[in-house]
């Protein structure tokens, strides 16, 4: 029953790359849907979405790939072979094609879609593979986790995900073909246990979404979720979206939005942040303070001056909750043996009058049993871009990056609606 369908898949990638096809075209879905993890047992918490891989034994491996808004491309735990053939990847291996140092995308990658890391040494022209005539393409890669550069080599991958309609998975398959790169199972080794690789999510063109046909990679929807044993999830289409109970409530419909910036020397996403507000007094930031969303910083970092102003004001507003000796990274910590700790809201006032709320389960974080903290961090004096919006204030919250239009769509805290990032009903059905 599979392989039709793989071929299926593989037939309308092939109609999504013919230009006049694609109005004519509707799918019987609106969207790719994948489950969000969220991994405690490394150096900081990460995220992972589970996407399948080699089709082997008639089943497809399925797969966690870290979720980097930054990276220029996708890698992964794979080798290359040239000469792909039924039984000739060793057992326990993913096998992917090389591209060779002669081709296009390998010096595209190189010289202008590349990870920038002073510790990066320059890339040469290394191996050749077995009977292969050409030199692969190997590029730098660093790892999110400790910093350090590796070299993986360049590939012609192959991915699949499930459709859906927004309210459930359908058993369908979705297949994307991008160029990513192979790295060595030692990369991986400070990565988070089951996950072995890299999912580039950014503007980058060598990103997930520039190979995924036109209505779904005009919008990803991300949310994260707050504990590792309830995935969230994230959708690659422009929705609608629904989470448990509302079953008929489209989250869009919670949503305000922002225009997202591009900045020179980035893949990333960045907003315009004018001010932070706590219990009706303004911490004003410098003009048009460029603000980066990150995935992978655990936490929001301020510049020492705005951090400054938050944790004075932070501190004035709590001042009847009994304080702790801090626990860093952080510099304002309670002692929460008592109470359960219930502190104002952090608002992000951004353009056009919007506000990004932080409500409490985004702004303490329970560090033990005793003691909890306020989750921003000091970024220092010298800190650029001034603000970077980390994941503990993502959790449980709904973000729509439309693509298209250069807009975030923004839900603040989905325990206020009560539902959560972990209320995607993941219950398989059979897709029209
Ligand atoms: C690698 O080989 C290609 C093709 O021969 C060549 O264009 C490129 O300049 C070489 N790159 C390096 C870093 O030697
Ligand atoms: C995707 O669908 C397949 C069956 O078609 C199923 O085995 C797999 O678990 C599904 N994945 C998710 C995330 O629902
Ligand atoms: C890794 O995956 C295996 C198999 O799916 C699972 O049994 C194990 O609990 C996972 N480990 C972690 C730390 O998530
Ligand atoms: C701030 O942003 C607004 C809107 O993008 C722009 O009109 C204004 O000139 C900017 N101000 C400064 C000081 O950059
Ligand atoms: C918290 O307060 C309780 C009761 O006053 C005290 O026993 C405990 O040592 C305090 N813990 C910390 C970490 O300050
Ligand atoms: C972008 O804006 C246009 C005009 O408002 C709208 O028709 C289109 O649907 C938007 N695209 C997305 C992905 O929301
Ligand atoms: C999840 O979806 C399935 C299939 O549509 C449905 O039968 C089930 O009731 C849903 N679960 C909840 C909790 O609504």
């Amino acid at each position: 029953m599979y392989l039709p369908l793989k071929f299926l898949v593989i037939i309308l990638a092939f109609i999504a790359n013919q230009h006049e096809a694609i109005a004519a075209y509707m799918p019987p879905y609106t969207s790719i849907v994948v489950p969000v993890n969220k991994h405690t047992d490394a150096a900081k918490p990460l995220y992972s979405v589970q996407i399948m891989t080699a089709y082997v034994n008639m089943q497809f491996l399925h797969e966690n790939f870290l979720i980097d808004i930054d990276a220029p491309f996708i890698w992964h735990d794979c080798i290359v072979q040239w000469n792909i053939y039924p039984g000739s990847c060793p057992s326990n291996t993913l096998c992917a094609s090389p591209i060779s140092c002669e081709e296009y995308q390998c010096t595209d990658v190189r010289t202008s879609y590349f990870y920038k890391n002073p510790y990066c040494h320059p890339e040469t022209n290394s191996s050749t593979l077995p009977g292969w005539g050409f030199c692969t393409c190997p590029v730098n890669v660093v790892n999110p986790v400790t910093g350090s550069c590796t070299q993986a080599l360049l590939n012609y991958d192959e991915f699949t995900v499930n459709t859906s309609d927004g309210r459930n998975a359908f058993d369908g398959f979705y297949g994307a073909y991008p160029n990513a790169a192979c790295a060595p199972s030692s990369s991986f080794a400070s990565f988070p246990a089951n996950v072995s690789g890299v999912m580039a999510f950014s503007t980058s063109p060598y990103a997930f979404t520039t190979y995924l046909y036109e209505p779904l990679k005009k919008t990803l929807a991300l949310c994260l979720p707050s504990k590792p044993s309830a995935p969230g999830v994230l959708f690659f289409g422009t929705g609608p979206y629904y989470l448990l109970p509302q079953s008929n409530v489209d989250v869009r419909s919670y949503l305000s939005y922002t225009p997202l910036l591009k900045h020179q020397d980035s893949f990333g996403y960045f907003i315009s942040v004018n001010s932070i507000v706590i219990k009706k007094r303004t911490i004003n930031v410098p003009v048009n303070t460029t603000t980066r969303l990150s995935t992978i910083d655990p936490y929001t970092t301020l510049r020492t001056d705005i951090y400054n102003g938050v944790v004075r004001r932070f501190s004035m507003v709590t001042k009847r909750l009994p304080l702790a000796k801090p626990v860093a990274p952080f510099g304002l910590c309670y002692n929460s043996s008592t109470t359960g700790l219930r502190v104002p809201d952090i608002d992000f006032s951004l353009p056009n009058g919007k506000k990004w709320t932080v409500t409490t389960t985004n702004s303490i974080k329970q560090v033990t049993n005793e003691v909890a903290c306020l989750a921003f961090v000091d970024g220092g004096i010298m800190s650029e871009p001034a603000i970077v919006i980390g994941t503990f204030q993502f959790e449980d919250n709904f973000l729509e990056f439309n693509l298209e239009n250069s807009t975030l769509g923004f839900s603040s805290s989905l325990l206020r609606k009560q539902t959560s990032c972990a209320n995607f009903n993941f219950t398989l059905i059979h897709g029209p």
